[in-house]
């Protein structure tokens, strides 16, 4: 029998380059893809793993391999809406895995939260309800599959070589809001790294998982055993560890890579954001924010207050996996955001002032 693979979140940023991976690395296996609402075109079947309808009959076993992306990787959520899209999603799976199926649970490399475990059940031990969800997510795994490889992937970007990207998430949100002239600087403590890795760096790894292909951890020899023994779950961390760049490098590329595609359509070149220390950051930007700045200045700045935990870690993620030389690719990844949102990259510059001192009209 050719080996049967079952894909989740196939319609995702990790889902939709796993798929492509895999077509062309495993033409013969026979491999079905599965999102909440599925694709357009029919190959990506319907399932929303979190209803308690029992799935499409399509999607009925056996699996050698089920790789589960499927998520909601929002920041924001209500405690029940994360523990719906990343826990009870783990119920649907239960019922199309076998005792011998491959589970390939893709977590984040930020599950462990403040305390560096997913152990805890209490909220207030991760930096929102996305990583709370998550741990709880892995605990539930575990319990649940018999032979369980977990990877917790850093933060994806867009592919290496092109940017190229199915969907924007995570620090994307940065180029939207540089673009709008909404974010005049970023709260980011000095010496500061961001862990970012390029989504098909990660479906590499994805892929070989599910094929038995998976190098070992860094400094050790050979590859992975293509399955986990039964009942002894195994973790990977895909991240950049100690290569991580700083913030105070990435910003600035991101910022460089726009404005060079500006260059290019003869537009004003957006000033560098600056970067202020959390603490000055609360205590006087945002107060000075608060009282003074637009209502649309604002929505931006509270939509950056998610992202400021992932703009503050001092220390590196320890990773089995370590990505290396990501730079180029924040760089590839910025461009292809700004081709895909031409309108949002090209807009003019507004100098960001006060209430008073503003009008809604683009000034270059
Ligand atoms: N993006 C990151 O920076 C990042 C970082 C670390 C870890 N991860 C992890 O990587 C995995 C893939 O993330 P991603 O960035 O590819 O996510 P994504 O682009 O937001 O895609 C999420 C996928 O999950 C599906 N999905 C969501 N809720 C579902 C439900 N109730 N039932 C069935 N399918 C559901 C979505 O289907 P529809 O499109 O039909 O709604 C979509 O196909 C996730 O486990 C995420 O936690 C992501």
């Amino acid at each position: 029998m050719s080996q049967r693979i079952l894909l989740t979140g196939a319609t995702g940023l990790v889902g939709t380059q796993l798929r492509a991976d895999l077509r062309a690395a495993a033409p013969d296996a026979h491999l079905v893809g599965t999102s909440r609402s599925g694709s357009r075109d029919g190959t990506v079947i319907a399932w929303d793993m979190a209803a308690s309808s029992p799935p499409p009959a399509e999607l009925a076993g056996p699996w050698h391999v089920i790789v589960n992306n499927a998520a909601d990787v929002r920041w924001t959520m209500a405690p029940e809406d994360a523990l719906r899209a990343n826990v009870t999603t783990l119920d649907g799976l239960g019922s199309v895995a076998n005792p011998n199926t491959h589970v390939i649970h893709v977590s984040t490399a930020f599950a462990t939260g403040h305390t560096g475990s997913t152990a805890s059940e209490h909220l207030v031990d991760y930096r929102n309800t996305y990583e709370w969800s998550k741990a709880a997510g892995e605990r539930l795994a575990a319990e649940r599959f018999a032979r369980l490889t977990i990877v917790r992937p850093s933060l994806i970007m867009g592919r290496r070589a092109d940017g190229h990207a199915a969907r924007f998430a995570g620090l994307y949100v940065l180029l939207r809001g540089i673009s709008s002239s909404t974010i005049p600087a970023v709260p980011a403590a000095s010496g500061a790294v961001i862990d970012m890795v390029p989504v098909d760096d990660f479906t590499q790894f994805l892929r070989q998982l599910a094929l038995g292909t998976a190098p070992a951890a860094d400094g050790e020899a050979g590859l992975l055993d293509a399955l986990p023994a039964a009942g002894a779950p195994r973790v990977f961390t895909f991240a950049n560890g100690p290569e991580a760049p700083l913030v105070s490098d990435v910003v600035p590329a991101m910022v460089d890579a726009l404005n060079a595609w500006r260059a290019e359509r003869d537009l004003v070149p957006f000033g560098q954001p600056k970067l202020i220390e959390p603490d000055a950051w609360d205590r006087f930007f945002l107060a000075f924010a608060r009282e003074h700045l637009t209502a649309r200045q604002q929505r931006s700045l509270d939509l950056l207050r998610a992202y400021e935990p992932y703009l503050q870690l001092s220390e590196y993620r320890p990773a089995t996996h370590v990505v290396r030389d990501v730079l180029p690719s924040i760089t590839a990844s910025a461009r292809y955001w700004a081709d895909t949102f031409p309108r949002l990259a090209g807009m003019p510059l507004r100098p960001w002032k006060a209430k008073a001192e503003t009008t809604e009209e683009a000034t270059v």
